[in-house]
């Protein structure tokens, strides 16, 4: 018999040849084990017997697992976001405070649930280029999958998610190569949130963005460093960071480092 694992990858009761194979190849990349599931097995009994967490695939859908819920990939707020700058709107934080514009390459070192980097691949549009970081394989496993289903449109490139840790693959970059740096670090005092921002808080990686990070951010960025903190916290401020004008509706804060 297996002994359980933290992370595992298996497919819906009644999986069809294809999709075991697209679970498999998945699990083969991620190095992580493939454990079958029988016709009719529910997910509750294989959290109880073989896995702390499950990634499933289904036909329509990649999901993660755990005993407290679930979460799939979303576009979400995003996609409002989305829309309205469509629309012609351009009073989002994020591309004020990032001076955002069509052509850039941005570095999100954060991807979390890919709301920041979806919004960013439109603003840069086909030209340009969004690459986004994430140090919690599960859910860069499910964000990843659900960005590759993702119907961008021709006004937007693709966000190109990796499995990385931020300080480590800012070292392996070139002065210079980036437009924007951005972090959405986790905020230090955890707020009551929707419960996909519940299960992204069990999985995530949680150490504060240090300023060994930052500088390496400055040395890669080009025009900005942005980190997005939160009202309440001392974070930003402990990284020499001031606020940058905003709303006074949100507990959302906002630095940037010029290179
Ligand atoms: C608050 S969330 C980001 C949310 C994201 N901006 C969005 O729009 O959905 C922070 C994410 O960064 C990830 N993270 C934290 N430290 C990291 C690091 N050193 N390298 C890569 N990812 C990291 C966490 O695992 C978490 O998923």
């Amino acid at each position: 018999m297996l002994s359980r694992v933290p992370l595992a990858v298996t497919t819906s009761g009644k999986p069809e040849e294809a999709l075991v194979a697209r679970a498999r190849e998945a699990a083969r990349q991620w190095n992580l084990p493939l454990i079958p599931r029988r016709k009719k097995e529910a997910i509750a009994r294989m959290l109880e017997s073989a896995a702390d967490a499950f990634i499933v695939f289904e036909r329509e859908d990649v999901s993660l697992w755990d005993k407290e819920g679930t979460f799939s990939f979303t576009p979400g707020m995003a996609h409002l976001r989305r829309l309205r700058i469509q629309s012609g709107e351009r009073d989002d934080a994020f591309l004020r405070v990032a001076e955002l514009r069509a052509g850039d390459h941005v570095l999100d070192c954060t991807l979390g649930l890919g709301q920041d980097a979806l919004v960013a691949s439109l603003v840069v549009g086909p030209r340009g280029r969004v690459v986004a970081l994430e140090k919690s394989l599960a859910l860069y496993a499910v964000v990843s999958e659900g960005l590759k289903a993702y119907d961008y449109g021709p006004d937007s490139c693709c966000v190109e998610a990796l499995h990385a840790d931020a300080h480590e693959y800012l070292r392996s970059l070139p002065s210079g190569s980036f437009d924007i740096v951005f972090f959405d670090p986790m905020f230090e005092k955890p707020k009551k949130s929707q419960p996909a921002f519940e299960m992204l808080r069990r999985f995530a990686e949680h150490a504060p963005l240090t300023a060994e990070t930052l500088e390496q951010a400055r040395r890669v960025a080009r025009r900005w460093v942005v980190v997005k903190g939160a009202k309440y916290s001392e974070d930003l401020k402990k990284l020499g960071l001031e606020a940058e004008p905003g709303s006074h509706y949100t507990s959302v804060i906002w630095g940037r480092m010029s290179p």
